[in-house]
Parts: structure tokens; sequence; C-alpha cells
């Protein structure tokens, strides 16, 4: 059993919970990110971790990293849903060349296992039934998804050919401690931060807009089941299974926090599916996995964990 593992992206917020769950299941870890990139995602991590600092995208770099892994974790992405459509060249050279050569290196140094974690809010596109299962239609209306659905399609494509293991999840809307309020990704942490900070939320559309959302460490349980075994299946969706809209969101964290929302609608944006819930039997049943923490829940603890963030 390989216990080497590499995570490209580790230092980010999914990235630093994955690297917790290996280290306490006795993997060997190594996070590969940025050069200077923000330590304060692992600084608790400490010792028990080997940093290497480069860039994803330069081939030297990605060779001189991989050499001694036995399990990949992919969790780079330059882009975001929102944005990827502004360049969709650049998101294609970033994201999607670099990942066909690190899947050569890993093809090279016979890695046992890649897992890319790969978008369930955006590969199916504008979904035909609910809620989605693994084998519904992939037709993203984003570069982002279409680069996550290529990304997908070659890990296929190097397993038929070159007997390269793989699993990809597809990850609805993951949140908790870590992830980044200020950024456009993670309605739970920007909505907490903005209540928090009495700012205006800015929603796009009329706040129906539904997603499923998933707590970071039942999303860490299910992608720890899958690690040094051969799934029954390669491609599984990650989420709750449960969809809330935006401002059903804002009802719990009212409930949760006694905060009150000062919301601000604006138009509807293009690249926003309506609705998106995610069809888990697959994982349920063939990992023996199910999420466990409810949305208020979960929605408590990232509170209590901003509370305390930001203040410093
Ligand atoms: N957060 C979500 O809602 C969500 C949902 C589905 C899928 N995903 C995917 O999961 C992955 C991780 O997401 P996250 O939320 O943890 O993002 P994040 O931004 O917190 O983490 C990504 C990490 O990748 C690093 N990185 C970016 N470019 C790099 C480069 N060129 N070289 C080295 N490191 C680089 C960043 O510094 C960052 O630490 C991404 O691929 C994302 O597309 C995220």
């Amino acid at each position: 059993m390989n216990k080497k593992t590499i995570i490209y992206g580790g230092g980010g917020f999914i990235g630093s919970h994955i690297a917790e769950g290996l280290i306490a299941e006795g993997y060997d870890v190594t996070i590969f990110d940025k050069l200077n990139f923000d330590k304060r995602n692992i600084s608790h991590l400490g010792k028990k971790i080997k940093v290497i600092e480069g860039d994803f995208h330069n081939e030297i770099e990605l060779k001189d990293s991989i050499k001694h892994a036995g399990i990949v974790f992919h969790l780079v992405s330059s882009t975001l849903p929102a944005s990827s459509n502004q360049n969709p060249v650049y998101d294609a050279e970033t994201n999607l060349i670099s990942t066909l050569r690190l899947l050569g290196e890993c093809v090279k140094h016979k890695i046992e296992k890649v897992i890319f974690i790969s978008s369930g809010g955006t590969v199916y596109g504008i979904p035909e039934e609910l809620p989605i299962k693994e084998s519904h239609h992939r037709r993203p209306i984003c570069s982002y998804g279409i680069i996550k659905k290529t990304i997908e399609d070659y890990l296929f494509m190097y397993n038929k050919l070159y007997n390269l293991d793989y699993n990809v999840f597809r990850l609805s809307n993951p949140y908790g401690e870590r992830q980044n309020p200020f950024v456009a990704q993670g309605v739970i942490p920007v909505f907490l931060k903005k209540m928090i900070n009495k700012e205006t939320i800015e929603i796009w559309g009329d706040g129906e807009v539904t997603r499923d959302y998933i707590y970071i460490k039942d999303v860490v349980k299910a992608i720890n089941k899958s690690i040094n075994k051969k799934t029954p299946s390669n491609v599984y969706n990650l989420g709750s299974g449960i969809g809330y809209s935006l401002n059903e969101i804002l009802v719990k964290i009212n409930r949760q926090t006694g905060l009150t929302p000062k919301v601000r609608f604006q138009k509807g944006r293009d690249v926003d599916v309506p609705v998106n819930i995610l069809d888990v039997k697959l994982l349920k049943n063939e990992l023996n996995w199910k999420p466990e923490t409810e949305i208020e829940q979960g929605i408590r603890i990232t509170y209590d964990y901003l509370k305390t963030v930001l203040k410093k």
C-alpha cells in the first residue's frame, strides 16, 4: 500500500482539509502550492507535512515534485466558474494543458491513483432531471465546467490506454472552516462575513437559485474512502443531495446567528444554472459513506470559525 501522497493546490481550502484527513489516516503528505503561498491554512499541521513551493504550470517543477509520490491529488485551478468565460484561452492554457502534463508524469512514474476534484455544480449544465445522477449528460455553460469535463475525459482515456487508476469527485458546494470569505466562490462564508461586518449582500437574480451544499469534513470522509483501493466506479457525485435556495440559506444563517442580512438583488447571470442538486446514491452505496453534518450545524461551525478569524 502506497502511503506517499502529494496534493497539488494543497494550501487552499479543500486541500488543507484533505491533508488533515490523510495525516489522520497515517499517510505521508506533501503539499505543492504556489511560491510564497499564504500558509495560514496549513500552519497548524506543522512538521506533519512536507511543503513544496512551485508553479503547477512549470514543467520542471512539476516533474521534480512528482518523483516520490504514490497517490496524486489534483486541486489546482486558475479560474472560477463565474469569471472563466472572460478568458477561455487562459482557462484552457493553464488548467487543461498543465493537467495533461501532470497525467503524462503520473503514467511515467507509475502513480497508483489520481484523485481529481471536479465540479458537480458546473459539468452537467442545466439539468434535465433532479437530483442529477452521474449518468446525466454533461453540457456545461461555463468554460470552467468545460475544462473540468475535459479533464474527466482525459482521465478516462489515460485509464483505458495506460491503466492509470483514478477517481473523479464531482463536488457540489463545499463550505466550512478556512474557506476564503473574500472571493466569489462559497456562498456561506461570503454571506456570513458580510452579515458579521454589516455589509450589503449582492445577489444575482431573485435569490431562488438552488444549490447543494456540503460541509467540508464530510467531503474529506468520502475522499478518504477512495484512496488505496480500486473503487467500483471511477466517477462519483459528492454533495449532500439536498438543495437550498440562496434565500433559504439567508434564513438559516439568520436562525443560527441572529444576524439580519442587508440584501441587494441584481439581474441574474448567464453562467448560473437555476438549480443543481446531486444524486449521491452511488457514493453512498459503493463507498459506504453518508453526509453527517446538517446544514444548520455546518453554518454554526463556519460562523464560530469566521468570528475568530475576522477579529484578527
Ligand atoms: N470550493 C468550491 O466550491 C469547489 C467546488 C467544486 C470543485 N472545486 C475545485 O476544487 C479545487 C480546490 O478548490 P478550493 O476551493 O480549495 O480552492 P483554493 O483556491 O482555496 O485552493 C486552490 C489552491 O491552488 C493553488 N494554486 C493555484 N494555482 C497554482 C499554481 N499555478 N501552482 C501551484 N498552486 C496553485 C492556490 O494557491 C490555492 O492554494 C479546485 O480545482 C476547484 O476548482 C472547488
